[in-house]
């Protein structure tokens, strides 16, 4: 299905204005040369522009047979038929190819594999949000052209998507503006309707949800405009209307209001790194990313896997949004966060049905989250041959509550929003608590004990006191104890109304309390190590470092018989308890299990690098922190053909975030404040960054062995070791000493 709309005859140009020019600095641009149809899935990916609602892939406007176009709208999912070898799953729905041009040059078709390419070279401006293009190219009949397209997801106003274009040629030539709709499968219902100037496209997913698109193409003098408008339904406004407002003001003013925005939120979110020019633009390309996925004004979606930049894993939501974005969000864009939590909050009544489901009480939430929140992991994975193999994530990986209630009390924490706890975070935190009171199992130990359960290691299922899932249920429970006593003292009517609805009675409170402190985690206080689950140590000691370069797929190097019988692990477990309970794990015990634990790693999974780096930050193994580091950075940018064909691995970039600031800058919250402790690799100079803590900046900035803060507005603050002090607003310093930070000195009023 086409909808054709009007032509541009660019002929001889005599553009009336410049076209749009990235910035000319390379520390903010990711340039691909060239075409290789081995990577062009990849650049896709990475050329993604998005705003937490709309993304769209970076394929080119007139496509090529490797390519593979998409446009997400966040939340809105479809289930295809059962099929073969597909399980009756919903997956995000990919709406109108609406960036697509077809190049006509005197009746021949523009196209990059025929004839000679002369040049084609795609930059994506990092810092403001906008993929540019061009292409020069000598077609067969000798007819030469010159294509420049800007394309963006506005950051200003989310509905809306924006492609600019120009073209150039000696010859008569044609720019058509077709809009194919090649997905069909998954509507169930599409209607096309063409108006004056633009063409409105409506569908709706089967079994999910609905999506209207109203595009327009002006063209003039060889330009072409293209504004797209986007709605979700009657909840939000509607798509002609969007539209008609966005062409008043035009591409041009569209682009600018954009570009402002970027520059808002570069301002709160960018992290610099001195000295090392390929990590810093990863680092600046993973902020990109992250920042170009959330979405503050909505809780109808929360951010899958891969973001909105390519199909896997279905568009479906992990606890890599909770443990490994949130935390972005939660100190540099607040409203983000809460966005998320309360898509959470929204879903809470599908993790209480899951939880029951299973005989248990309170919330269990899913391990892989759509639109409704129901569960959506694929229950079987199929071979070639049909055999179908079970898929235990959903029934196992119980740790998804517990992860959620993690964010849910960093948000309440670093923010101090008490109207968030009130009104959802409360009840997240006391029903996954009430969930791990029913889950634990008392044994003739007398501790409390978790059978039947998958870590974040997903090598060894079935196994009995996964220490990461035990010691955070653990937390979760002793944080839904406190944060009773903190809502009866906010507002002690609300509070006991609440306690009311949930039909919470002291002796289930009693019992909570039980549980908390005789719950079994594995550790043993003379090695300060944690047994990843109960037989961990007797299982064969195969370490990954000895099996093959890493990272590596365990499947397929070690076996799928050898691997749940031996110590290689996919991803950091243990690890992560360390990295994401550091009051509870000493830097000693940190240290003694990073030992343990990291040669025993494939990072199999991409959300291993980053933890093993901010862990090892934090325990001043500064070598092994920097190679971690650059892996993680290195992962959607590096050199493996496909890595991030089917999408951006989000995860890991907000674990790049998080080993940035908690690793090398060692912030960590407390309650009245923020700890820091900032330690940089030898081949850095400078690292900077800044936060919000109870609303206000705080700017941090090492240079060598000095550190400098900037304050907004009064803010706890301890320097290493130290005991927090209140720092009224202005600039301070300290200095890096022997055994330790000096004392700060203020150097500036505010
Ligand atoms: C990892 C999980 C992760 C998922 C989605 C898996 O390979 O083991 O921890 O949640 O990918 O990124």
């Amino acid at each position: 299905m086409k909808s054709e709309q009007d032509t541009v005859n660019p002929a001889v140009l005599d553009a009336i204005e410049p076209f749009p020019q990235p910035v000319d600095d390379p520390a903010w641009l990711i340039t691909v040369e060239g075409f290789d149809h081995r990577r062009e899935k990849d650049y896709e990916s990475w050329f993604t522009v998005a705003n937490g609602r709309l993304g769209t892939r970076g394929s080119l406007e007139e496509l090529t047979s490797h390519s593979s176009p998409a446009t997400y709208v966040a939340g809105v999912y479809a289930t295809p038929e059962e099929a073969a070898l597909v399980p009756e799953v919903p997956e995000l729905i990919a709406g109108p190819d609406w960036a697509r041009l077809e190049f006509h040059l005197g009746g021949e078709r523009a196209n990059l594999e025929r004839g000679d390419l002369l040049e084609l070279r795609r930059v994506l401006d990092l810092r403001h949000g906008i993929l540019f293009r061009t292409w020069r190219h000598r077609l067969p009949s000798g007819a030469g052209m010159t294509f420049r397209s800007a394309r963006f997801a506005s950051l200003a106003d989310r509905a809306i998507l924006v492609l600019m274009a120009e073209l150039e040629s000696e010859h008569p030539a044609r720019l058509t503006t077709h809009i194919p709709l090649t997905y069909t499968t998954l509507y169930e219902r599409l209607e096309m309707e063409q108006q004056s100037g633009w063409v409105n496209i409506n569908l709706q997913g089967r079994k999910g949800g609905r999506a209207s698109f109203a595009i327009s193409s002006e063209a003039r003098e060889g330009r072409l405009d293209r504004i797209v408008a986007v709605s979700r339904g009657p909840d939000e406004r509607n798509a002609s209307d969007v539209l008609s407002a966005a062409r008043r003001k035009g591409a041009g003013s569209l682009m600018e209001e954009h570009c402002r925005a970027w520059t808002t939120r570069w301002g709160d979110s960018d992290v610099v790194i001195g000295g090392d020019p390929e990590t810093q633009r990863a680092m600046r390309f993973a902020l990109y990313h992250l920042m170009s996925s959330g979405d503050p004004e909505s809780d109808l979606a929360s951010i899958g896997a891969r973001g909105l930049t390519g199909p896997g894993y279905r568009g479906h939501v992990f606890w890599d949004t909770d443990v490994f974005v949130v935390p972005f969000y939660i100190f540099t864009d607040p409203t983000v966060a809460r966005a998320l939590l309360a898509y959470r909050y929204r879903t809470l009544p599908e993790a209480k049905k899951k939880a029951a489901q299973f005989g248990y009480r309170g919330a269990l939430y899913p391990w892989e989250s759509a639109d409704t929140g129901q569960e959506v992991t694929p229950p079987y994975v199929s071979l070639n041959d049909g055999t179908r193999i079970p898929v235990l994530t959903a029934l196992q990986q119980h740790h998804i509550s517990a992860d959620v209630a993690w964010a849910t009390y960093l948000y309440w924490r670093v923010t101090g929003d008490d109207t968030f706890l009130e009104e959802m975070g409360a009840e997240i935190l006391l029903e996954t608590a009430r969930f791990w009171a029913s889950r634990v199992t008392l044994g003739p130990d007398g501790r409390y004990h978790i059978h039947g359960i998958m870590g974040p290691d997903e090598y060894h299922s079935n196994v009995s006191d996964n220490a990461y899932t035990n010691a955070l249920a653990r937390w979760n429970l002793e944080r839904a104890l406190e944060v009773l006593d903190v809502l009866h003292e906010l507002n002690e009517e609300s509070s006991r109304r609440l306690a009311e609805r949930l039909k919470l009675r002291k002796s289930e409170i009693q019992h909570w309390r039980a549980v908390a402190n005789g719950l079994f985690d594995g550790f043993d206080p003379d090695t300060l190590l944690y047994e990843q689950f109960a037989g961990f140590f007797d299982l064969e000691d195969l370490r990954a470092v000895d099996v093959a370069p890493r990272p590596f797929a365990g499947e397929l190097a070690v076996g799928i018989t050898r691997l749940p019988l031996c110590q290689v692990t996919k991803q950091s477990d243990v690890l992560m308890l360390a990295h994401m309970l550091p009051d509870a794990v000493s830097p000693a015990a940190a240290h003694a299990n990073y030992r343990y634990y990291e040669p025993r790693s494939s990072h199999g999974s991409s959300l291993s690098p980053a933890i093993h780096a901010s862990v090892a930050a934090r325990t001043n193994d500064l070598a092994s922190a920097l190679d971690y580091f650059r892996m993680a950075a290195g992962f959607d940018l590096g050199g493996r053909i496909g890595i991030a064909a089917d999408g951006v691995h989000l995860a890991t970039m907000g674990g790049l975030w998080q080993a940035a600031v908690m690793g090398f800058g060692g912030l960590q919250a407390e309650s009245e404040g923020v700890r820091i402790d900032p330690r940089l690799p030898s081949e850095w100079d400078r690292l900077a960054f800044s936060i919000r803590w109870r609303g206000a900046r705080l700017g941090i900035e090492v240079e060598g062995k000095s550190l400098s803060l900037n304050v907004e507005a009064q803010t706890g603050v301890a320097l290493g070791g130290q005991p927090l002090r209140l720092l009224g607003p202005g600039s301070y310093e300290a200095r890096r000493e022997e055994n330790g930070w000096g004392s700060l000195q203020k150097t500036g009023a505010g």
